[in-house]
Parts: C-alpha cells; sequence; structure tokens
C-alpha cells in the first residue's frame, strides 16, 4: 500500500454517488442515509461548499466535505474506506478542507461527531479540536452528538 500514489483532490459531478455510498457505509451506520447522491452533488456544485477525495489508482478510497461560512468553517463529513485508515488519508484530507478556510480568512473550524465514536474523537483531538459540547438527540434523535472546534489561525503551518 503505497500511499503516495494517493491523489487528494476536489470532487467531480461524477463522484457524487461513490461519495454517498461511502458515506452511507463508514459514517451513516444505523441511521436514515441522508447524505444521498442528490445531496452530494448539490455540495460538489455548491461555491461555498468544498468536497474533496483521496483516490489510489482511480478507486474512491476516503472523502471530505466541508462548508465555508463568513467566519467559521463547519466540517459536515469525512470518512476512509476502512481498509486504507491509519495511513494519514484522513489527515491528508482534513488538511487540505482547513487550508482553504485559512486561505479564505476563517477563523475556526467546528464539526460534530457521535458521542460513540471515540476514534475520531481521539483523531480530531490529535488535530487540536476541542470538545465544547454535547448535543443531546443530534443524530436523528438516536444518538448525541459531540461539538468540536478548533481556532484555524493559530494553528497554520507553512510547508
Ligand atoms: C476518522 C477517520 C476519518 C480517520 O481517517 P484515517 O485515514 O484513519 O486518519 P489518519 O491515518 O490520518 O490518522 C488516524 C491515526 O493513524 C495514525 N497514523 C497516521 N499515519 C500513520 C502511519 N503512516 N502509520 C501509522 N499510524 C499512522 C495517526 O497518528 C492517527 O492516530 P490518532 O487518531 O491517534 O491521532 C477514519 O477513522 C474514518 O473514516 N472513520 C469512520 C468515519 C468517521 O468516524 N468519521 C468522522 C466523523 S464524520
Amino acid at each position: 500500500m503505497d500511499i503516495k500514489q494517493t491523489e487528494v483532490s476536489l470532487a467531480h459531478i461524477n463522484d457524487a454517488y461513490q461519495v454517498a455510498t461511502m458515506s452511507r457505509e463508514t459514517i451513516e451506520q444505523g441511521l436514515q442515509w441522508s447524505w444521498t447522491p442528490e445531496r452530494v452533488g448539490r455540495c460538489i456544485l455548491s461555491p461555498e461548499i468544498n468536497v474533496v477525495t483521496a483516490k489510489h489508482d482511480g478507486e474512491l478510497i476516503g472523502f471530505g466535505i466541508m462548508f465555508y461560512g463568513n467566519t467559521k468553517a463547519h466540517l459536515n463529513l469525512l470518512g476512509v474506506d476502512a481498509g486504507w485508515r491509519s495511513h494519514g488519508i484522513g489527515s491528508r484530507l482534513l488538511g487540505w478542507l482547513e487550508n482553504c478556510a485559512l486561505t479564505a480568512g476563517l477563523e475556526c473550524c467546528q464539526l460534530e461527531l457521535r458521542e460513540s465514536n471515540t476514534k475520531a474523537r481521539k483523531f480530531y483531538t490529535s488535530h487540536d479540536y476541542t470538545e465544547i459540547e454535547r448535543v443531546a438527540g443530534y443524530y436523528q434523535q438516536q444518538e448525541n452528538a459531540i461539538r468540536m472546534s478548533k481556532r484555524l489561525r493559530e494553528s497554520f503551518k507553512s510547508e
């Protein structure tokens, strides 16, 4: 598995179905499928949202979706195929999306994730996100969310 061969780039509208399918399989298990191909397609076409993909030999292995507001960015989804985790793909996708927010001059980035998702909570903590609140019933009244936030400007590192 040579992750240097992995290309991280803006999604094309043709990626909508695969991104939505990966969302259903990696993120939305046990919930009603809300990130449908139509919704992901609208995100890909939106000027306020970036959908980024990671591809290996043309095959989708990860993706992220971030909304850019006036002062805040919001990470809607981040997922990596189970067979490709812990190789730095999630960090590359997150960094790519955060750099766009930094370039746009935004102050912070927020996200929500399932309270039970301890692995992802640890992942975001290691990327300087702080848990700021618990949101009861956030996921279709079935599960609580943890809201996390990161100040972007302080974390800027030049390459
Ligand atoms: C959370 C998620 C996106 C992280 O993606 P990932 O590709 O595994 O992320 P990375 O490989 O960059 O980092 C994961 C861990 O692997 C470690 N790692 C990164 N590169 C590594 C390497 N080359 N060798 C060994 N370990 C490595 C990182 O230090 C990190 O550890 P940490 O979590 O303790 O900080 C992924 O686990 C996932 O898709 N989970 C299911 C969906 C989900 O929960 N999404 C988040 C809510 S929307």
